[in-house]
């Protein structure tokens, strides 16, 4: 398996903390000096990322293998493109990433099968630490009980496959020889932060 080093990728179930976390982690490296880093997210901002958020918020319908498809194409450019993650990690940036690849096996493995969206990711290559927030899916759900539209995936029976799926992926992504590590995400979040950051600070980048 091709390992992207420099690259580090918050993954778990809606309202697990990934977003909160990712900021929380960019707060710390913001206070290391002349630390080069890049904070960024899947879906992306880019033209195939606004068609998927219109169909998260249930504004557009797609069929289920569409939106595999368009997922897939939006990490592309996310990886690919000029100033993409790829490039960026290569020149010594440290890149972080709220969700990446395993979403796509989780999510779209549930709606679509694990068929299609293991095969249109294949070529991407893995993070070089995957930081799955791992929480019940019912305190997840409570957490985002006060937002005042949900997504198409925001319902507890959906959540609780995506949990069960991330935990069955993560054996394999492991056997393949990616370094995933779990995180009890019903902490608190300062809790879960300090976790993130002893694995992230003991990455060979900080060493330098
Ligand atoms: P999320 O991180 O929850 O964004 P926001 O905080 O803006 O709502 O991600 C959006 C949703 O997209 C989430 O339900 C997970 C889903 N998703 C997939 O289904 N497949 C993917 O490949 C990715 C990256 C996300």
């Amino acid at each position: 398996m091709e390992i992207i080093p420099n690259f580090v990728v918050f993954e778990g179930g809606d309202g697990s903390g990934t977003t909160t976390q990712l900021k929380m982690l960019c707060d710390r490296l913001k206070n290391i000096e002349n630390f080069p880093f890049f904070s960024t997210f899947e879906p992306t901002e880019g033209q195939i990322g606004k068609i998927i958020r219109s169909t998260l918020k249930k504004e557009t319908f797609l069929q289920p293998n569409t939106l595999a498809l368009l997922f897939a194409a939006d990490r592309n450019e996310h990886l690919d493109a000029k100033d993409g993650i790829m490039e960026r990690a290569k020149r010594g940036e440290f890149v972080v990433s709220d969700r990446y690849a395993l979403s796509s096996l989780v999510y779209q493995g549930i709606e679509c099968g694990d068929e299609l969206p293991l095969f249109i990711n294949s070529l991407f290559p893995a993070p070089e630490v995957t930081i799955f927030l791992d929480i019940d899916p019912k305190i997840a759900m409570d957490r985002m009980k006060n937002r005042s539209s949900l997504e198409i995936y925001e319902y507890h029976e959906f959540q609780e496959k995506v949990r069960h799926k991330y935990i069955s992926l993560i054996r394999i992504y492991r056997r393949n020889g990616a370094r995933v590590e779990t995180i009890d995400a019903s902490l608190s979040a300062q809790e879960v932060s300090d976790q993130v950051w002893s694995i992230v600070s003991s990455l060979p980048i900080f060493k330098q």
